[in-house]
């Protein structure tokens, strides 16, 4: 059956695929900070909101009243967030248990996008069920956010992804990006070998947000790619499957970067729950990014 989905922060990355999943048999629309790619006389209809401005936000959900909230906004800029600590928490701890309020008392089911970051990323890779321990400003703000909306009692599915890459328009530089866009033009790069990950593939998220919704499964779920590797390893694999020089490919320690917010470096998503309960398949790293190119030669 057709379905109204309401999409927050509709013109990022994840929100782009979960577009493309949805739209040829449901009706979507969004809500952005800026009106971003969708054409206005498109069938995707986007609202100009902050979604800190919490009665214009519950004014629009009790107006337009969507079947499903899916909440992908959030304050993204890891190191950025370590000067703006103010701004990721009322972005990133605010509006999720804002949101999952107005859908309790709507009883609209929700999808809160989450991040391996709610754990302390020196033991993993992690369950569901492991103990969170988020450090850096980013990383407590959206655990604050995930334990808001899990407390609120509305029918909710946390999922958390890690390390996200994937196809579309006008997005901010994401890793794979920028490795691809720089062997492609013969520049060298420096790549960590000391954090490690399984990340994840948009494309697929959007799948797997399809799945988990349709099944109802008001859950945790972890969605990442089968094997867990150093991001170094990992543009290995994507400099041999987009054949790019991975002899350009350095390799460098996370301290050298030097950068503002703690990395974690033994972090990575097990997706066995997934696999097992959901009957959801876990592809490989390689697997993913073959997906990929195919995305991005069709496109
Ligand atoms: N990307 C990753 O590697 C990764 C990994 C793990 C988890 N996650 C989580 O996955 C989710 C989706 O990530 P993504 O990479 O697709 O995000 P993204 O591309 O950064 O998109 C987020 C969107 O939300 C918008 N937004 C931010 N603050 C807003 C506000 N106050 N009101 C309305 N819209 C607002 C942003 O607008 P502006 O661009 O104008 O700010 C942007 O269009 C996030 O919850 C993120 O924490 C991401």
């Amino acid at each position: 059956m057709s379905k109204h989905i309401l999409i927050t922060g509709i013109n990022g990355l994840l929100s782009q695929n979960l577009v493309q999943e949805f739209s040829p048999d449901h009706t979507i629309s969004g809500l952005d900070l800026n009106p971003g790619i969708f054409d206005p006389n498109q069938k995707i209809k986007v609202t100009q909101l902050d979604l800190r401005n919490t009665n214009e936000l519950t004014k629009h959900i009790y107006a337009t009243a969507p079947d499903v909230l899916i909440h992908t906004a959030a304050y993204t800029n890891v190191d950025g967030a370590e000067a703006e600590r103010d701004l990721a928490f009322a972005v990133n701890a605010k509006i999720p248990g804002d949101l999952a309020k107005i859908c309790r008392d709507l009883d609209i089911p929700m999808i809160h996008i989450s991040t391996d970051y709610v754990f302390s990323g020196t033991n993993g890779p992690y369950n569901e069920a492991d103990l969170c321990a988020p450090r850096g400003s980013y990383a407590e703000s959206k655990y604050a956010g995930e334990q808001a909306a899990l407390d609120s009692g509305a029918r909710l599915a946390v999922i958390r992804p890690n390390v996200m890459y994937g196809h579309g328009r006008n997005l901010k530089s994401s890793f794979v990006d920028w490795l691809l866009k720089e062997l492609a033009q013969g520049r060298p790069v420096n790549v960590v070998d000391d954090q490690y990950n399984n990340p994840t593939y948009a494309r697929r998220l959007a799948m797997v947000t399809r799945q988990i919704l349709d099944r109802q499964a008001w859950d945790v779920w972890h969605f990442g790619s089968k094997e867990v590797v150093s991001r170094y390893t990992f543009a290995l694999i994507c400099a041999d499957i987009f054949g790019l020089p991975s002899g350009l490919i350095n390799a460098i320690s996370t301290v050298e970067l030097n950068q503002k917010a703690p990395r974690p470096l033994r972090s990575g998503l097990i997706c066995e729950k997934l696999k097992q309960e959901l009957a959801i398949p876990i592809l490989s790293i390689g697997e993913e990014l073959a997906l990929l190119k195919e995305e991005m030669h069709a496109s």
